[in-house]
């Protein structure tokens, strides 16, 4: 028999969890932020001080953020979309939870073993090897309850934004078992199975498609539903979504080595990295105008609609971020920009300004419709968190990028004589005043998220939990 409701519960479990984990995630960056300005700031805490050492909370931060938070935006958005879309219930309620449950396992185990010192020391891979066979486990069941789904659709077309989504899930999957290849030791410790520039390698292979597929593809997969739903406009090309995702997925695999310009890595090999990171351009910023353009006849809700104004915004600064990455591949450029503060404001332009952003738009359209309500509880403190988190990752990234490019033409400075002009400490001091503005930008990050906690907790206590919501009888989702 055809099941007439959708499975909302497993959709509002994440989205809950998605503000639960940005919230978390983001105060750790906030210590460490901090940390970055007062290094004894946590030795007051005693026996507590190793487990928030810099080096501990910092590989928690990246977790948290990308795979807690983002991932929790990504399982909510892509588990409603594929629903909707395809105008079909979820294949297996069981699933649904087991994907639920299994997540929050990872995420519990990886608070619990990055403080602890446990890690496999590959960045955004640092799990160790029990948590990585739970998340492949995890990760296969997610892949067969979404192409489960697309599978049993009722409408003949696969909109788009499944498209992207389903890129994700099979690349991710790749990618996490290629990188997590390796040999247990003890429960706790393991070591890769390749070894030198072939780890390098495989490690940024690894990471920057966890960068593409991801915190790109994935929102964009977020991006493709929740613009148009909020919009109330089609998507402005549906061609060009199409060549958008093809061009993008082909060109993103083979950027990875511009991680590991003038290392060992061949140099041809640094040369394609470089050669294919500046060709990303052409899709990325393809479909950010897709995305923009959508408002095409509608712009004047831009003036009235906060959500819509975190949507575009976060188009704008994936705009930005996907110009600024290329221009870094440039091996001139990386010369000067390399092991700076530039790329952490790079990262962050991507991951606060775009990531967080566009889950946060998303979240505040999906919460209300998961509750029984028609909107949150106050669309003004929503216009307010945007302003707040707006000015907070402007100020992030600016004061970053005058740090990062001080740095790097401190660091490269000689005299007549061939002799270093600034020793290492003077570029360090440097640096303080834009880290003071660097933590000032996060806090209003960190800030606005208390208040969509506030207006969450406030439109969930207003509303009922929607678990089931009725099919409509072939109405396009
Ligand atoms: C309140 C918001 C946030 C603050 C204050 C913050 C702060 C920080 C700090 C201080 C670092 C370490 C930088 C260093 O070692 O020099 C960092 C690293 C990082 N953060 Fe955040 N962060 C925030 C939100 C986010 C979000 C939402 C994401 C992702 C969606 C993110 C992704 C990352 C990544 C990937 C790194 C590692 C960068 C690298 O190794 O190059 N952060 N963050
Ligand atoms: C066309 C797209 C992009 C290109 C070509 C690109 C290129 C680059 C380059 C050259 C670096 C510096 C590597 C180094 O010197 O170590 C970098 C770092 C990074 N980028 Fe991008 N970027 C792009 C978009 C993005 C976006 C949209 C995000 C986030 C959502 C992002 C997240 C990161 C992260 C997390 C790192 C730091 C990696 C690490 O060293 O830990 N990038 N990117």
């Amino acid at each position: 028999m055809q099941a007439t409701t959708y499975n909302y519960k497993v959709v509002r479990q994440f989205a809950i969890m998605t503000v639960v984990w940005g919230i978390v995630g983001m105060l750790v960056g906030v210590i460490l932020s901090a940390q970055l300005i007062w290094p004894t700031l946590t030795e007051a805490l005693g026996p507590l001080a190793p487990y928030l050492s810099y080096g501990r909370i910092r590989p928690l931060h990246t977790n948290a953020v990308i795979f807690a938070f983002g991932g929790s935006g990504l399982f909510a958005a892509s588990l409603f979309i594929v629903q909707r879309t395809c105008q079909t219930r979820l294949i297996s309620d069981g699933l649904a939870a087991l994907v639920f449950w299994g997540w929050q396992l990872v995420i519990l185990l990886a608070a619990i073993s990055l403080p602890l010192g446990f890690t496999s020391a590959k960045e955004y891979a640092e799990l160790e090897w029990p948590i990585d066979i739970l998340i492949a486990v995890v990760w296969v069941a997610y892949a067969v309850l979404f192409f489960g789904t697309i599978i049993k659709r009722k409408t003949q077309h696969i909109y788009v934004a499944n498209w992207f989504f389903g890129a994700y899930i099979v690349t991710i999957a790749v990618l996490h078992i290629v990188n997590s290849m390796e040999f247990p030791v003890t429960l706790t410790k393991s070591y890769s199975m390749y070894a030198g520039v072939h780890d390098a390698m495989v490690q940024w292979w690894y990471g920057h498609n966890a960068v593409g597929f991801f915190l790109t593809t994935a929102f964009l997969g977020m991006m493709y539903y929740f613009v148009p739903k909020q919009a109330g406009r089609p998507i402005f090309s549906y061609r060009l979504s199409i060549v958008h995702f093809w061009s993008l997925n082909f060109i993103y695999m083979w950027a990875g080595p511009h991680h590991l310009l003038y290392t060992a890595l061949p140099d041809w090999a640094q040369s394609l990295g470089m050669i294919f990171s500046l060709m990303l351009i052409a899709p990325s910023w393809g479909g950010m105008m897709n995305g923009i353009m959508t408002l095409s006849g509608a712009w004047h809700k831009l003036r009235t609609d906060p959500i819509l104004k975190f949507l575009i915004t976060a188009l704008s600064f994936y705009g930005m971020s996907t110009f600024e990455g290329p221009m870094m591949s440039v091996k001139t450029v990386n010369a000067l920009s390399h092991y700076t503060e530039w790329t952490i404001g790079h990262v962050h332009s991507g991951a606060l300004g775009w990531v967080a952003m566009i889950t946060i738009g998303s979240m505040y359209y999906l919460i209300p419709r998961l509750f029984g309500r028609e909107e949150m509880y106050s669309v003004k403190l929503i216009n307010t968190h945007f302003w707040v988190a707006t000015i907070g990752v402007v100020l992030y990234i600016a004061a970053l990028w005058i740090a990062g490019v001080a740095q790097g033409l401190m660091w490269r400075a000689t005299n007549a004589d061939g002799t270093l002009t600034y020793s290492f400490v003077q570029s360090v001091e440097v640096m303080y005043p834009f880290y003071y503005i660097r933590l000032l930008g996060g806090l209003m990050f960190f800030g606005g998220m208390l208040l969509m906690a506030y207006n969450v907790w406030k439109t969930v206590a207003a509303g009922k939990a929607v678990n089931d919501a009725r099919i409509p009888e072939a109405v396009a989702a």
